[in-house]
């Protein structure tokens, strides 16, 4: 069996080769350093994933305890998640999306055109960084923070994702928290804009669990949603760069739609997530004894050749790509289709350049297991 680093550096730069391995030797392994069964086929993954019941994101279920802070869309399982996930995605299509798209686009092609005469630069922080903030503070309707500072609070809570694996990320991601919470209160203290957190309060039941559940989510939906799309349009721009006939391809509508998902399963940002195993089961013949922890690999399930074929080559037009890039069940992305939106208008915005965005230096992956993105990703548009 191959052991599995996610931060080796090896690993950071391709983690496909040795998860294929995982994927064709032992596809259900335990893995010791995160005390977790590790899952890479596609069909061991959507199996668990569906499987609420069995297998439970709220670890209450398990009997562990859990800060009322942190009850939200994402760490409440059905039934209880119900209510407060249908009343986000309700209030997410009652939003415009058509205008955000075309505001994004808007914010591109000014930024383009301020980078063009730069002979290099950072996509993550010039591109993908503003991209994010805007599209995400616009779908909610609150004043962007800034870039720079909010950048800082949302990386420190992501690299504390990591805490089983590296400890030292675990204090400054609750100063980062606490930074975030005292950001999303100050949007609930004020009227607030049209958009979907102000849908999200006029509908909302007056109840103080769902307050607390709606604030929580407020903040997941922010810094969850900045954060992967940040890593997913960096991951985006590196895969079309490595392509070069991709991105004209992508001239086309249908080509376009399929495309922006290629992306997200040809290299996605979310590594994977975990379940608790809530009775003793049998996954792919091995046996998981319940109150044990099952992490689903996503890179893994989505380079499975058994799902698609040519798993590892980049089909812009590939049908159907039912991959896990955004999840799947209960606790699937609430932000797939702004996700797409924001991707669509990053491959356009590019398209509409009368320059290519080259590579202008040496890119370096992040340092972070669950999250697949750039620390910094360097280029230019030349001629
Ligand atoms: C390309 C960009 C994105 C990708 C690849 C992505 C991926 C994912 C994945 C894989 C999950 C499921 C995690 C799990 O099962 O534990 C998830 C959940 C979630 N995502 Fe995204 N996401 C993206 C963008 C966004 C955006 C822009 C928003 C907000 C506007 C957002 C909001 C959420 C929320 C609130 C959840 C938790 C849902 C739940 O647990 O019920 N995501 N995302």
């Amino acid at each position: 069996m191959s052991s599995y680093d996610p931060l080796d550096t090896a690993v950071l730069e391709n983690p496909y080769p040795v998860l294929a391995d995982l994927r064709a030797h032992t596809p259900v392994c335990w893995h010791p350093g995160m005390r977790a069964w590790l899952l890479t086929r596609y069909a061991d993954c959507v199996a668990v994933l569906r499987d609420h019941t069995r297998f439970a994101r709220d670890r209450r279920r398990a009997g562990a305890e859990v800060p009322a802070p942190s009850l939200s869309v994402q760490s409440l399982d059905p039934p209880d998640q119900a209510s407060v996930r249908s009343l986000f995605m309700n209030a997410l299509h009652a939003q415009d999306l058509h205008a955000i798209e075309a505001r994004a686009r808007r914010l591109l092609a000014a930024r383009f055109d301020r980078l063009a005469g730069c002979a290099s630069f950072d996509v993550m922080a010039e591109v993908a960084s503003p991209l994010a903030v805007t599209v995400i503070s616009d779908l909610l309707g609150v004043t962007s923070p800034d870039v720079a500072t909010f950048g800082r609070v949302s990386d420190a809570i992501m690299r504390s994702m990591d805490g089983g694996l590296d400890p030292s990320v675990v204090e400054p991601g609750r100063v980062a928290r606490e930074q975030l919470s005292a950001l999303v209160e100050s949007w609930f203290q004020t009227s607030g804009r049209p958009g979907l957190l102000a849908h999200v309060r006029a509908h909302a039941p007056a109840s103080e669990v769902q307050e607390l559940y709606v604030r929580n989510t407020a903040r997941v939906m922010f810094q969850g949603g900045y954060s992967t799309l940040v890593a997913a349009v960096g991951n985006a721009v590196h895969t079309l760069q490595k392509h070069p006939t991709a991105l004209d391809r992508m001239r086309d509508a249908a080509m376009l739609r399929t495309g922006v998902d290629e992306l997200v399963r040809y290299d996605g940002p979310v590594q994977g997530t975990s379940r608790i195993a809530m009775a003793t089961c049998q996954i792919g013949g091995v046996t998981v004894t319940a109150g044990q922890t099952v992490t689903v690999l996503f890179a893994a399930a989505n380079h499975d050749p058994e799902q698609f074929p040519q798993p590892d080559q980049l089909v812009l037009d590939r049908f159907p790509n039912r991959h896990l890039g955004y999840g799947w069940g209960s606790h699937s992305c609430l932000g797939t289709v702004p996700a797409q939106m924001a991707l669509r208008a990053l491959v356009t915005s590019l398209l509409h350049h009368p320059a290519p965005l080259v590579t202008a230096g040496v890119p370096r992956r992040r340092r972070t297991a669950t999250m697949r993105t750039f620390e910094t990703l360097p280029a230019a548009f030349r001629l």
